[in-house]
């Protein structure tokens, strides 16, 4: 069955490290999904008082949110969390309230570091936030990926063999998450 898969890179840089590995997972992933990213660098500053009128930019991300079957996270760490960037974008998404975008649609967490932790931190933090927000997340295998200059090719092709077949399964293992999920939550009405 084919799914849509919404991605969301935690990082607005043109040099983003995960920007690099959505792409590579995108090519490794099974043909069953299909992905579109969900754009996050053109939103406000969330505030409550816009939540009878959403302003154009949240209008979109909240058609797109909801257009879609699942949801892929890729970010860095930024001291220790998400970029407010994301989170400002889980907010706008996770509102009005009554009409969460998030709710029951499965999601996966994945992000790249320089450091060693490979945004374990963050992602810790991510899933709580999905926690709240009522996705139902793949809770194994997790994939902390520490980022080694070149480890993805300009093209998306990753160098390492051993961490393109762990992308490779990693992506097997979300698109069976995915059809898990949607077969037990049909989607709401
Ligand atoms: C970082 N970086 C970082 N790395 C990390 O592993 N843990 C952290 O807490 C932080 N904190 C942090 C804060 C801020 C404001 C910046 C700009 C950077 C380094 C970060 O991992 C590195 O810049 C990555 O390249 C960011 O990902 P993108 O933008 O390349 O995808």
């Amino acid at each position: 069955t084919e799914h849509t898969v919404g991605y969301l890179i935690g990082s607005l840089s043109k040099d983003s490290i995960n920007r690099r590995l959505a792409t590579a997972l995108i090519s490794l992933a099974p043909d069953n999904l299909i992905f579109t990213e969900i754009e996050t660098g053109d939103l406000p500053l969330y505030n409550r008082d816009l939540d009878a009128d959403y302003p154009e930019p949240a209008q979109r991300l909240k058609e797109h949110l909801g257009s879609v079957d699942a949801f892929l996270f890729v970010t860095p760490e930024f001291n220790r969390a998400i970029p407010g960037t994301l989170k400002n974008a889980i907010d706008w998404g996770s509102r009005p309230w009554g009409s969460n975008s998030f709710s029951r649609k499965p999601s996966a967490v994945i992000g790249a570091s320089p450091g060693k932790i490979g945004t374990a931190v963050a992602q810790q933090h991510l899933r709580s936030v999905l926690g709240f927000c009522d996705s139902p997340q793949m809770g194994a295998p997790e994939a902390y990926i520490h980022y080694t200059e070149g480890l993805v090719a300009d093209d998306g092709s990753v160098t390492v063999p051993e961490v393109e077949e762990f992308l490779s399964d990693w992506m097997a293992r979300f698109s069976e998450f995915v059809g898990r999920v949607r077969a037990v939550i049909p989607p709401e009405e």
